[in-house]
């Protein structure tokens, strides 16, 4: 199975995926940022999409990346832009995201935020099928990660990333089988 990332961030989720030994070919990035850099030290291809109003022309633009390597699934990784229909007809029921909140609660950009602003003492992560609808398709794996006294939306969120970085890759090995 030839995996396929999309990042926009730091990349540590990618790096956890790469260290794993999964099967990624290639990157795409919404936006310059360090996933690039945890690419090219893997020597796996990446590609800039820079992210723009229109996302179904975005979209499109993303599945061609990826279909010029062959992609058979797609593996979100901290990607923030809302994607459009055709990669879900490209993909169906193969993109992959991990979420830092206990879904169904605290869908969205700001989930870690949130939690805290709700006073939960408990937090976690979800790895999903990606859908059209954001942040809401079949759960694959979860784990609870405590809110600890005096946390931060930072360190609580460096919380559960540690959580991710094991969890998102023994996830992932068991979907692509
Ligand atoms: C992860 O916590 C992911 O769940 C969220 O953004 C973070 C990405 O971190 N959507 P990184 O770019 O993999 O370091």
């Amino acid at each position: 199975m030839r995996i396929g990332v999309l990042a926009s961030g730091g990349g540590s989720n990618l790096e956890a995926i790469l260290a794993a030994g999964l099967p990624v070919v290639a990157v795409v990035v919404d936006r310059p940022c360090r996933a690039t850099e945890v690419a090219a030290a893997a020597g796996i291809p990446s590609r800039v999409v820079l992210r723009r109003r229109d996302r179904l022309a975005f979209t499109h633009e993303v599945v061609d990346a990826l279909a010029e390597h062959d992609v058979e699934v797609v593996v979100m990784a901290g990607f923030m832009t809302i994607l459009d229909k055709p990669i879900f007809d490209a993909y169906e029921g193969r993109v992959l995201n991990t979420h830092p909140s206990l879904l169904p609660a605290f869908r969205g950009a700001h989930a870690v935020e949130e939690a805290l602003a709700a006073g939960v003492k408990v937090a976690g992560c979800t790895v999903h099928v990606a859908t059209l609808e954001v942040d809401a398709g079949p759960i694959l794996a979860q784990e609870a990660v405590p809110v600890l006294p005096g946390d931060t939306a930072e360190t609580l969120h460096e919380r559960i990333k540690e959580v991710e970085h094991r969890l998102y890759p023994q996830t992932i090995r068991e979907f692509i089988g």
